[in-house]
């Protein structure tokens, strides 16, 4: 027998909308309701998907169908919404970062506990095969002592990026983006970074604002102290224009992997204890790299379609079915943000940052 689909909500329609159409999408999941202020957006995705229209958050909350709530608002509104969700005893599912002030998510976390409902954050980078499979090299101890771990995100925005007279102007801004390159676009690769190397001990960083009218960096480079001893580097910009890629080199006393500036393309997958190159054969052969003319096989799903967030809404259709933790939980989604504030308090004071904060 099948199982009962589960009732989701999608609140903000702009990356929302994405999440809409991976909901409507999924089996196991119903799209209930969308909700957004902006009418045009509200009619264009209530009509494509189905789902009832609100303009009110409470009035959609009082929907009984509603049984999860996706959160993709501005990211200083998170937590706040989480919690509304959480307290109308909803299931809440959160748009990285789960919010750009700790306070906000510890109490967010400890609402949701108290409601006893599910918290899960969208980082859809940890889904990507080839980063699951990068974290698996690296916990089962095959590197095995960790030495460095270096993360580059070198993109381009135009100023209208950052907002028009109808959305976006939360963008670059510190109450509601939380920071800039580093908050809005370095998150995910933040996020990898702490996720495959662990605890951050300390950090120093640079900030500046090159080529943008904006409160925030626009361009953020740190120096991260592992728990573990490795040595990290992390830089994110929005000002190199056009575009320079994403790229993360991780290295140990057993061996070296380095991604391409495509996403989810490898360029080094080289170890000691695999001296004929078999394994970086077969890496190669599912990950690149990508030569001219040659079709690349890629597995991760948000290459082959454009459902990055499906596995996201999968997992927490199974969370609440085996009433398990989401995969990516309020707690873990927590980490890169306080790395995160530790580096804006470096690059603001001039000093050392020490983690925990
Ligand atoms: N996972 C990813 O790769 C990814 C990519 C892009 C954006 N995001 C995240 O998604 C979130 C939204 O970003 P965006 O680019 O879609 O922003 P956006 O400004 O385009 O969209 C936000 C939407 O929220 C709506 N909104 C604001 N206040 C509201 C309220 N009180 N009630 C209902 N609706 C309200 C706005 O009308 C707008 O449509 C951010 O947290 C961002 O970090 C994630």
């Amino acid at each position: 027998m099948s199982e009962r689909e589960i009732g989701f909500a999608v609140v903000g329609l702009g990356m929302g909308a994405g999440h809409a159409r991976d909901i409507y999408d999924l089996e196991g999941a119903r799209l209930v309701a969308v909700c957004d202020l902006d009418e045009e957006r509200l009619k264009a995705v209530g009509s494509k998907f189905k789902a009832k229209r609100y303009k009110s958050f409470a009035r959609m909350l009082a929907n009984p169908d509603v049984e999860v709530v996706s959160i993709a608002l501005p990211s200083g509104m998170h937590a706040k919404f989480g919690i509304r969700a959480a307290r109308a005893g909803k299931h809440v599912v959160i748009e990285k970062p789960i919010d750009v002030k700790l306070r906000a998510i510890d109490r967010l976390i400890a609402e949701a506990r108290k409601a006893n409902v599910k918290l899960g954050a969208v980082f859809q980078s940890r889904y990507s095969p080839l980063n699951r499979r990068i974290k698996e090299v690296i916990d089962s101890g095959r590197m095995g002592k960790l030495y460095g771990i270096h993360a580059d995100l070198h993109w381009w925005r135009e100023q209208s990026y950052y907002g028009d007279e109808k959305h976006g102007l939360w963008k670059g801004t510190w109450a509601m983006d939380g920071g800039g390159s580093l908050a809005n676009q370095g998150i995910h690769t933040l996020d990898l970074v702490q996720w495959l190397a662990g605890p951050a001990k300390s950090v120093f960083a640079y900030m500046d604002i090159f080529a943008h009218q904006i409160e925030t960096e626009d361009k953020c480079s740190a120096v991260l102290r592992f728990e573990n001893g490795a040595i990290g580097t992390i830089n994110t910009t929005t000002a190199c224009w056009p575009g320079g890629g994403d790229t993360l080199t991780i290295y140990g006393e057993n061996g070296t992997i380095a991604t391409g500036k495509k996403r989810d393309t490898i360029e080094i997958w080289k170890f000691r204890d695999d001296p004929e190159g078999k394994e970086e054969q077969e890496i190669k052969s599912m990950y690149g790299p990508v030569d001219d003319g040659e079709k690349r096989v890629n597995t991760d799903p948000r290459a082959t379609s454009l459902h990055g967030h499906q596995p996201i809404m999968a997992d927490m259709i199974e969370a609440i079915r085996q009433d398990r933790d989401p995969f990516i939980t309020g707690e873990s989604a927590r980490r890169p943000v306080e790395i995160m504030t530790a580096i804006y308090k470096s690059a603001r004071t001039g000093r050392e940052v020490k983690l925990p904060l």
